[in-house]
């Protein structure tokens, strides 16, 4: 049984996204655009308000992006639930964020689910397939902070019982998720289990996730925290001000390598080369089986270039505006994603356990997986654009590429 609501804001318990209270049908999710200074709540009616919500990160984090995908796979078929209805929707949400895994795993969950149903069924499947997707990802995310726990417990053993110092990455919290967060679930348990533990949040630019979100998340839990610029890592680790950090993932292959947001490989230079353990946390919905090669495969968005010319506050007088830190028409570049290879994950921590970062530990805990076939190219990192997997040829290879490639 899943618990209802883990997390909160000003002490009141909520998730990411849920279905509006009127029952209407429409979703409702928490506009993260607006975090940390003001909590906005955004209705989502249309496929159009999810893929929006998604390709401008309103919601964001690999988990949240799946639910919110298969939120608006019912929103579409309330509409209208032919096939070529579904394919679309299918198609619209792929292309809204090629990066993480969970997108297209959400809706192939989603069009199992319903494919083989009658039109007038549909709608309804759909919508309880959606809540059971959210309610899994809270389990798994729960599970990922119990096993996680037992990570942390070790380094504090290690330690006499002594404060345990973690750096993370990113938002890899609750608000990435549906609740609980991958990376930060182990914290919320180790704190909630009376640990003595402190994170080390990277702001994380160009969009700062870390400084708007995840510093916010740890603060309405009480978790100890200290925000730092990106480039501190390595020094910190240098001076053993770091046991241990997490991350979480976008996507990871079969063999263990580990795409996160951009800058999480130079934190992971910067554990190895003082030995620091460096861990992903991450559910079954962010390995991608299909892959065996992180570098070579993993699609990398590449963003507007305003995000990193540009930065977005609030004033002393209370109004959220955006400025320019760079010299007017500055060329600028935008990759929101890295791959870091597996050699320099200590492990990976999953719902199901702790893995080892390659093939053989993955498939330990997932021996399901061992008779899925690893294509040799699923993706194609082409000058910054993106061709279509190929088990998506039934939604029309080509309307993808298209989509993909902002053509349409
Ligand atoms: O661009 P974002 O904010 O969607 O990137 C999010 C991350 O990189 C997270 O670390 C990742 O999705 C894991 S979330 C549990």
């Amino acid at each position: 049984m899943v618990q209802k609501d883990v997390m909160q804001i000003n002490a009141r318990q909520t998730r990411t996204i849920w279905l509006a209270e009127d029952g209407s049908g429409d979703v409702e999710v928490l506009d993260q655009t607006r975090l940390p200074h003001a909590v906005e709540i955004v209705r989502l009616r249309t496929l159009d308000d999810a893929v929006r919500a998604i390709a401008d990160m309103q919601v964001r984090g690999a988990p949240l992006i799946g639910v919110t995908a298969a939120y608006g796979v019912c929103l579409a078929l309330r509409e209208d639930a032919s096939d070529e209805a579904l394919a679309q929707a299918r198609a619209r949400l792929l292309a809204a964020r090629p990066t993480a895994v969970n997108l297209a795993w959400a809706l192939n969950e989603m069009a199992t689910a319903v494919q083989d149903h009658t039109q007038g069924a549909r709608s309804a499947i759909a919508y309880a397939r959606a809540a059971e997707l959210a309610d899994e990802d809270v389990a798994a995310c729960e599970a990922i902070g119990d096993h996680g726990l037992g990570v942390i417990r070790a380094y504090a053993q290690r330690k006499g019982g002594g404060r345990v110092n973690v750096l993370t990455h990113c938002n890899a919290g609750w608000l990435a998720t549906v609740d609980w967060g991958t990376a930060l679930a182990p914290i919320y348990k180790a704190h909630r289990a009376g640990l003595d533990i402190h994170v080390w949040v990277d702001e994380t630019r160009p969009r700062n996730q870390g400084a708007s979100l995840t510093a916010f998340e740890l603060g309405q839990e009480g978790v100890p925290h200290t925000l730092i610029a990106d480039n501190t890592g390595g020094h910190l680790m240098q001076h053993g001000m770091v046991d241990l950090v997490i991350v979480g993932s976008d996507r990871t292959t079969r063999t263990g390598d580990v795409c996160n947001k951009i800058g999480t490989y130079l934190k992971a230079l910067a554990a190895e080369d003082n030995e620091v353990g460096f861990y992903a946390a991450l559910p079954a919905s962010t390995i991608d089986w299909t892959l065996t090669d992180g570098l070579a495969q993993i699609p990398i968005e590449q963003r507007g270039t305003e995000e990193v010319t540009h930065m977005r506050g609030r004033t002393a007088g209370g109004d959220i505006v955006t400025i320019e830190i760079a010299a007017p028409g500055s060329p600028a570049a935008n990759y929101a994603f890295d791959v870091t290879p597996a050699r320099l994950v200590t492990g990976i921590i999953t719902e199901r356990g702790l893995a080892e970062a390659s093939e053989a530990g993955l498939l330990e805990l997932y021996p399901e997986r061992a008779g899925v076939d690893a294509p040799k190219s699923r993706f194609g990192f082409m000058k910054g654009r993106i061709t279509a997997p190929d088990d998506f040829d039934d939604l029309g290879r080509e309307e993808i590429e298209a989509l993909f490639n902002g053509e349409s």
